[in-house]
């Protein structure tokens, strides 16, 4: 147990030029620019009509509670920047173990996150990656809990929860089958094809959003194990958007936020000027100086979920349930209307909140098969979720969803690839 605690942070340390120049080569291959979408700054769906300097000042400053501390060597980073920034400055706890109330308390702090929506995703990982039975989980790597208790096995951490949480397609990190496993560093050229797209040094949903799009695709064409998860294949795209509406800078003049070039690396780790950009790993940081969306205006999961159905008229193919088939460009679609006995289809999933009530209500059904091996009182499990998921799917007004048939997936390889650090 111990051993296999210590591999993924030896394994941390080793980089992937070979991976870095293939996407360096595809980016070359421009996507043609699209229009921007109306009206959308950055602050999601809904504006933000205030600034109250005092109220959206996030302190960091050295000496006062939230000061920026490198993490310790026992302390777990992973594939997330907002969570790994939280926990640099302590909104979240400095070791990258949470609870699901230190992480509604911290991340509303930290970024003005709607506290269900923290809740919700809490709730996943706990159940999916974390330990059930304490009502904890990891940021990063594993972890022993110290007795398993109901545990049958060490939680994995959300860097090792592949199509549980963790999904292809990232904006900066690789698919974990092209990386050996992991999934959870970033890979430069990646990076850099993201920062390269500011307009004027600057960042928009637009701008995300094709993003998107371009690594989308670049997984399609070059991982043969490429498969997207109802609930984790959206994790990805939401990701995009959560880059531009819980990382911008606020001001006065500016109450629906700005993303400068700067603000974006040291939330990605990212330092050095132009042209020598050097990542440090598990280093994010919230910038000096820096001013979060307002409590107001939280983003929650009302707000990513009409990001996601602006993003599915726009890129239909970026949210589509499916992978391919054990070989590049072998794209094959499920459609949801399948999955869930016609409950959800393909053709409504961008109206109202269908594609936010899918991905949560398909992965609520997928806790029993998961959890299997994994936690001895499943039942116990699948209550946890529904008392903390229920809340958000009736106030989406959800539909019910009596079956969810998984059989379909297993014509995809990448479905079964679980990689292990
Ligand atoms: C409870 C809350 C959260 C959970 C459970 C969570 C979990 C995750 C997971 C599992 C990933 C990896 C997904 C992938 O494969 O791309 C991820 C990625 C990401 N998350 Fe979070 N996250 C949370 C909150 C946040 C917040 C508050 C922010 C922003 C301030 C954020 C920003 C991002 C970004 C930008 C990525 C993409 C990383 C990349 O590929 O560059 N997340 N998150
Ligand atoms: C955030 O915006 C304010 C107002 O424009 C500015 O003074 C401050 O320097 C910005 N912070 C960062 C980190 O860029």
């Amino acid at each position: 147990m111990q051993l296999l605690h210590l591999l993924p942070l030896a394994a941390s340390v080793i980089a992937f030029p070979h991976l870095s120049e293939e996407y360096a080569e595809f980016v070359k291959r421009q996507i043609p620019t699209l229009p921007l979408s109306q009206n959308e700054h950055n602050s999601g769906p809904i504006d933000s009509l205030v600034f109250d300097a005092t109220e959206q000042f996030v302190d960091v400053r050295p000496g006062t509670t939230h000061e920026y501390r490198d993490p310790g060597p026992n302390d777990k980073r992973g594939p997330c920047p907002g969570l790994n920034a939280a926990a640099n400055h302590g909104f979240l706890p400095r070791s990258g173990i949470t609870t699901l109330e230190q992480t509604v308390t911290g991340l509303g702090a930290a970024y003005g996150f709607g506290p269900e929506f923290a809740a919700a995703l809490s709730a996943f990982a706990i159940v999916f990656t974390g330990d059930p039975t304490r009502g904890t989980w990891s940021i990063g790597q594993g972890y022993s809990p110290g007795l398993l208790g109901g545990l049958l096995s060490n939680p994995s951490g959300i860097s090792f929860s592949h199509n549980n949480y963790e999904s292809d397609a990232s904006p900066t990190r690789a698919d974990a089958y092209l990386n050996n496993g992991d999934a959870a560093s970033l890979i430069l050229s990646k990076f850099e094809s993201l920062y390269n797209k500011a307009v004027d040094g600057e960042f928009t949903i637009d701008i995300l959003r094709t993003h998107n799009k371009e690594v989308h695709d670049f997984s399609v064409q070059n991982n043969p194990y490429f498969f997207s998860a109802p609930f984790a294949g959206l994790v990805p795209p939401i990701a995009h958007h959560f880059v531009i509406n819980l990382m911008s800078n606020h001001s006065a003049e500016n109450k629906n936020g700005f993303l400068t070039q700067d603000v974006l690396k040291q939330f990605f780790a990212i330092s050095g000027p132009d042209g020598a950009h050097v990542y440090n790993k598990g280093k994010e940081r919230i910038p000096e100086n820096w001013y979060r969306r307002p409590s107001s205006n939280p983003y929650g999961a009302a707000a990513a979920g009409a990001d996601v159905a602006i993003l599915i008229l726009r890129y239909p193919d970026v949210i589509r349930v499916g992978g391919n088939t054990g070989t590049v460009n072998s794209f094959v679609g499920v459609n949801p209307g399948d999955l869930t006995g016609g409950v959800f289809d393909a053709t409504t999933l961008a109206q109202g909140n269908n594609a936010i009530c899918f991905a949560l209500q398909a992965s609520q059904q997928a806790v029993p098969s998961v959890l299997k091996g994994i936690v001895s009182d499943i039942t116990g499990a699948v209550n946890f979720l529904a008392g903390k998921l229920n809340p958000v799917t009736s106030s989406l007004g959800c539909p019910q969803l009596p079956t969810y048939d998984t059989s379909l997936f297993n014509q995809f390889p990448g479905y079964k690839y679980k990689p292990k650090p």
